[in-house]
């Protein structure tokens, strides 16, 4: 038995319980052009456009066809998926450093956000950690980010609106530290030099038992981030460094790979105390 909705097909098994969904591609759809050597993100708008790497390729074949489906292009072959944050280094506008994608689901997962939170974010930056944070709060939650830099903010802009997730935002020029308007939110978390300063702004916007969360690249930081969360009555308060280190599968050669760990940055999270 099976049932076709819309342009996804579902398929349903009764046999062994198991359902298969192919969604297919809309004209409108962001996907990212996906080989084993290299990455593109591109929209599906039913045009011919030029793709760095790939020369002109004409985005109205890709309409109809499953996520996950075969192309060739030029001499390679590639496959259509959804695009994936993990390749958000690659293919997004660069401004300000960035937080790995890592990183930036450890800084979700430490603040426990999810679907239909309320947040508040200080430094956009290049938009990256915006991105992530914009996919856990979802199209019922909010995301309000703070920047200095008009520049940043439009670079960072651009890299939302990239990937389609902009309902959710609302992204304001000023200052994190004395600009924060909302109060009653889920997290507060900043990627900016002097955290410590941002943490009364942090005290009038969370809920009682909402997570603060400062990204910092240096043991200092993190020191001065600390005793200012002992100041104000945080609780629960955690400090840790990330790394991700990937393994090379080959037949009989399976070990780490050589890329060296390099240096993450630190989150430094505490949880709001009820007074
Ligand atoms: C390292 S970048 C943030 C990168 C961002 N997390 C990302 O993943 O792309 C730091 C940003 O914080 C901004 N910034 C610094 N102090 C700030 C403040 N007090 N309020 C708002 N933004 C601030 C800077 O202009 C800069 O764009």
């Amino acid at each position: 038995m099976y049932s076709t909705i819309n342009t996804d097909k579902t398929f349903i098994d009764n046999n062994h319980g198991v359902v298969m969904v192919h969604q297919m591609i809309k004209k409108g759809d962001q996907i990212m052009l996906w080989s084993p050597k290299s990455v593109e993100l591109i929209k599906v708008d039913g045009k011919t456009k030029r793709v760095h790497g790939l020369g002109v390729v004409d985005t109205g074949k890709f309409v109809g066809r499953s996520f996950g489906s075969k192309v060739n292009l030029g001499r390679d072959v590639y496959h259509l998926v959804k695009p994936s944050l993990r390749y958000a280094p690659e293919f997004m506008k660069r401004g300000p450093q960035i937080v790995q994608p890592m990183m930036a689901s450890v800084i979700i997962h430490e603040c426990d956000i999810g679907c239909g939170h309320r947040v508040v974010e200080g430094g956009a930056g290049s938009g990256m950690l915006s991105t992530a944070l914009l996919r856990a709060v979802g199209t019922q939650g909010k995301l309000y980010t703070y920047e200095l830099e008009e520049e940043h903010l439009r670079i960072a802009r651009k890299n939302v609106e990239s990937l389609d997730l902009q309902e959710s935002w609302i992204p304001r020029i000023g200052d994190v530290t004395k600009d924060v308007e909302e109060v009653g939110v889920d997290a507060f978390v900043v990627d900016i030099p002097q955290p410590w300063d941002a943490l009364h702004m942090a005290k009038k916007a969370l809920n009682a038992g909402g997570a603060f969360l400062a990204y910092v690249p240096t043991v200092n930081q993190v020191e001065r981030t600390y005793n200012h969360l002992i100041d104000r009555n945080f609780i629960d308060i955690q400090c840790s460094e990330v790394f991700q280190r990937n393994m090379l599968v080959t037949e009989g050669g399976v070990r780490p790979s050589f890329d060296s760990l390099g240096h993450n940055g630190y989150a430094v999270r505490g949880t709001k105390s009820e007074e």
